[in-house]
């Protein structure tokens, strides 16, 4: 078999993502109020909402336990050691986020202790040789806000500037790379349109309020942040969807599929004007749109795969990595420089990560062949972490974690990526 070597531009940025809430423990804010309340009825609707072979795999998810975030990885108190692993693997690049509850605990009162602690994070990243990527926000809030609405609040724009100005204003010198919000059109979907997450609202006017809010937010923090810095690069996480019509010759799909398309890929970029200095693409979804019973139940068009085989994560979504590429091309239009900030999979076993790494950077190489900016991948995530309502189950870690002992496991997949880090080169066949 021949063999084809498929090199990534000069200076390419390989990196891993992280988000506090999801690895550093111990964190008191809105998302750790509402786990306590829900544990018990998330493990009791898990026999519901799973399949047979995902509840035989995971009997953890019957377990309340499972999605309390507790301790997480204790990445608050290892993360020099989660670094080390980071550099051993060849990385150049590496996001984190900043947790607003730590540094903000009550309204307008900083936590001086907890500010020096973050530099110390953001100097460990960089001494390693990696350049840090920082998101201000990712879903969750203090609770003095939550109090006042969370993201509903009129004032979130104001407070998150406020407390982003204040950031950018200590950690200049060592950030150049902002990411002001984490994908605003998961939390708009999962939490005011199919109503899962908190505040578990169904309400499309109140979704539709967040949109606004939310690029509000964005769009002051990156005048607030050029004002501190000329030279910083702002951006947010956008997850974009790869859509379809689940049935190409329907009418009905095809104008479900648009719509969709519009308010998950479309809209939030639209609303944040010309206040990006540069694009991201977080990559987990090829969807069927379908108008069909469950649309209108559960208020989504998006037919997720269930089965387990080959082509489906131990979360059932599918593998599909030619997603990508349409996905990058359909953003070259805007011509700023794209940044993959997030791709990955739930594979416990290990047995997909090293060949679905492969595949996305071959789509994503081929984009960068035909003229697309692409100029860093950071794969989701590190370590296995607390996601969300699903709690610890899902296993999206280059590294895995034994929760118990705290000890960390490089997995093999974790190597074949370094490999292609370290080479800046991917050989396939
Ligand atoms: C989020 C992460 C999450 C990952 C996997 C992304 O949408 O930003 O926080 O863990 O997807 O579901």
């Amino acid at each position: 078999m021949t063999k084809e070597t498929l090199k990534f531009p000069k200076g390419f940025l390989w990196g891993a993502a992280t988000s506090a809430y999801q690895v550093e423990g111990g964190n008191k804010n809105d998302w750790s109020e509402w786990e306590k309340k829900n544990a018990e009825r998330l493990a009791k609707e898990a026999k519901m909402k799973w399949a047979k072979w995902q509840q035989k795999k995971f009997p953890e998810m019957f377990d309340p336990k499972n999605y309390i975030s507790g301790r997480a990885c204790d990445h608050y108190n290892r993360y020099e050691e989660d670094f080390d692993i980071a550099k051993s693997l060849g990385l150049n690049a590496f996001r984190i986020s900043i947790e607003w509850s730590r540094i903000e605990p009550e309204e307008g009162k900083f936590d001086e202790k907890e500010i020096e602690r973050y530099r110390k994070v953001l100097e460990a990243i960089r001494v390693r040789g990696m350049e840090p990527f920082v998101t201000l926000w990712h879903w969750t809030n203090p609770i003095w806000l939550a109090q006042m609405g969370g993201i509903e609040c009129k004032k979130f724009p104001y407070y998150f500037t406020r407390y982003s100005s204040r950031i950018v204003e200590e950690y200049n010198d060592l950030v150049s790379f902002w990411i002001t919000l984490n994908e605003p059109t998961s939390i708009i979907g999962a939490s005011y349109l199919v109503g899962q997450w908190l505040p578990q609202k169904r309400s499309i006017s109140t979704g539709l309020k967040i949109y606004k809010i939310l690029s509000e937010a964005h769009r002051e923090t990156y005048d607030a942040i050029h004002k501190i810095s000329k030279s910083a690069q702002v951006g947010f996480s956008n997850i974009l969807r790869y859509q379809e019509p689940h049935d190409k010759k329907s009418l009905l799909d095809r104008l479900a599929t648009k719509i969709s398309i519009y308010f998950t890929n479309k809209k939030f970029l639209g609303l944040t004007g010309n206040k990006n200095d540069f694009l991201s693409v977080q990559f987990y979804f090829h969807d069927l749109v379908k108008i069909s019973l469950r649309f209108i139940r559960k208020r989504t068009f998006i037919e997720v795969p269930k089965k387990e085989d080959e082509s489906t994560t131990d979360l059932g979504w599918e593998i599909y990595p030619e997603g990508i590429y349409h996905l990058l091309i359909s953003q070259k239009k805007f011509g700023l420089p794209i940044y993959i900030l997030e791709n990955g999979l739930a594979d416990a076993e290990d047995k997909k990560r090293g060949k679905f790494i492969k595949d996305h950077l071959y789509w994503i190489h081929k984009a960068i062949q035909e003229g697309v900016g692409v100029r860093g991948y950071f794969h989701w995530s590190l370590l296995d972490n607390f996601e969300w309502d699903k709690g610890f189950w899902p296993r999206f870690g280059l590294v895995e974690m034994n929760y118990k002992t705290m000890e960390r496991k490089i997995r093999s997949s974790a190597w074949e990526y370094a490999k292609i880090c370290k080479e800046n080169k991917l050989v396939v066949e």
